[in-house]
């Protein structure tokens, strides 16, 4: 394993106020978003949208990389450049989920564990041969009466861990994503406690797989009241959980936090994102940034509607919208 090598791609992509692109979505997953706006889940149509996205220029002053899915990797735009090679010239670093995705844990009703360990060696190396330098894969936590189980946050975390431990060494930096819903009624105290839990657990099989922190980025979930909880805790709260949980639970020498949106409104996801920076001081660790896809895509997806004459405009909004979510990485961020 090269460790400076792994060091120095995390910290290009989680330093200098400089955020990720997810648009990682499976084919189905992204036809429900193309359907929101009336648009048919078509290869053409979905290489027109990621087409649009990875090209917006002046994107990489606030993106430092995007987050592939495998048909993405391997498809080209319409002039014939290879996507990855369109980051690439976009100043940006590709990147590739490898997970298989969420499947029902057996004998844990209501419970996932994340699949795809099986030929990861082989497929991480076809990848980078591609030009992915980083990678991600999503665990599911979720809430509800008795759970999480051991089962689940072990299953996971140890899926997470072996998944690190071959990424690091095919030369390529994990993203380690273990996803604490918002579904359910649950407020921000179990959140943050599943939330704590949940990190405790997957840093314990992170080390027990030699995972060197440093050239790894965690992709957290933001300590919440769920979506249907009768209170909504203020951004200054949710701050302040979400940083004690963090600075309680993830070690020092990680190279960087990076946030998923997990379905809030692309401006609350902004000013969680901005308070928590503003509130995190020199005892901070690591860089704090973004790694959204709902939050960073909803407006340039929404104007977009699959119109050809509404490419330039979509691309300003996602460039914006980026540049918003930058500014909050750095605390800066102003209505
Ligand atoms: P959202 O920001 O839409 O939650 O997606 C981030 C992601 O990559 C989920 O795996």
């Amino acid at each position: 394993m090269n460790q400076a090598a792994l060091e120095t791609i995390a910290q290009d992509l989680v330093g200098g106020g400089r955020g990720i692109l997810a648009i990682d979505e499976s084919t189905p997953t992204c036809g429900k978003r193309l359907a929101d706006v009336g648009v048919d889940n078509t290869d053409d149509n979905r290489r027109d949208y990621r087409a649009l996205l990875l090209g917006a220029a002046g994107l990489s002053e606030s993106v430092s990389g995007a987050i592939l899915y495998d048909e993405t990797i391997r498809t080209a735009d319409a002039g014939g450049t290879p996507f990855p090679q369109v980051m690439t010239d976009n100043g940006m670093i590709p990147g590739i989920k490898v997970d298989t995705g969420a499947k029902d844990l057996a004998g844990h009703p209501g419970e996932k564990v994340t699949e795809g360990l099986d030929g990861l060696r082989d497929r991480l190396a076809e990848y980078y041969e591609m030009g992915a330098r980083f990678a991600k894969w999503r665990a599911v936590i979720t809430i509800g009466e008795g759970i999480p189980s051991d089962g689940c946050y072990e299953g996971n975390a140890h899926a997470l861990a072996r998944y690190a431990a071959l990424c690091q060494e095919a030369g390529i930096v994990p993203i380690v994503e273990p996803e604490v819903l918002y579904d359910g009624e649950h407020d921000i105290d179990r959140c943050y406690e599943v939330t704590c839990e949940t990190l405790v657990r997957l840093f314990a099989h992170l080390r027990s797989q030699r995972v060197h922190l440093p050239g790894l980025i965690l992709k957290a979930s933001m300590v919440l009241d769920a979506k249907d909880c009768p209170q909504t805790s203020d951004v200054a709260t949710v701050a302040e959980y979400t940083l004690r949980c963090l600075k309680n639970t993830v070690p020092a020498t990680v190279s960087g936090i990076a946030f998923l949106s997990g379905g809030q409104s692309d401006v609350l996801a902004t000013e969680h994102l901005n308070e928590i920076n503003r509130q995190a001081d020199d005892h901070t660790p690591w860089p704090i940034t973004f790694s959204y896809a709902r939050a960073l895509q909803g407006p340039a997806l929404k104007h977009w509607a699959g119109k050809p004459e509404n490419v330039a405009e979509a691309q300003r909004l996602l460039v914006h919208r980026a540049a918003m979510n930058s500014a909050a990485a750095r605390g800066e961020y102003r209505a």
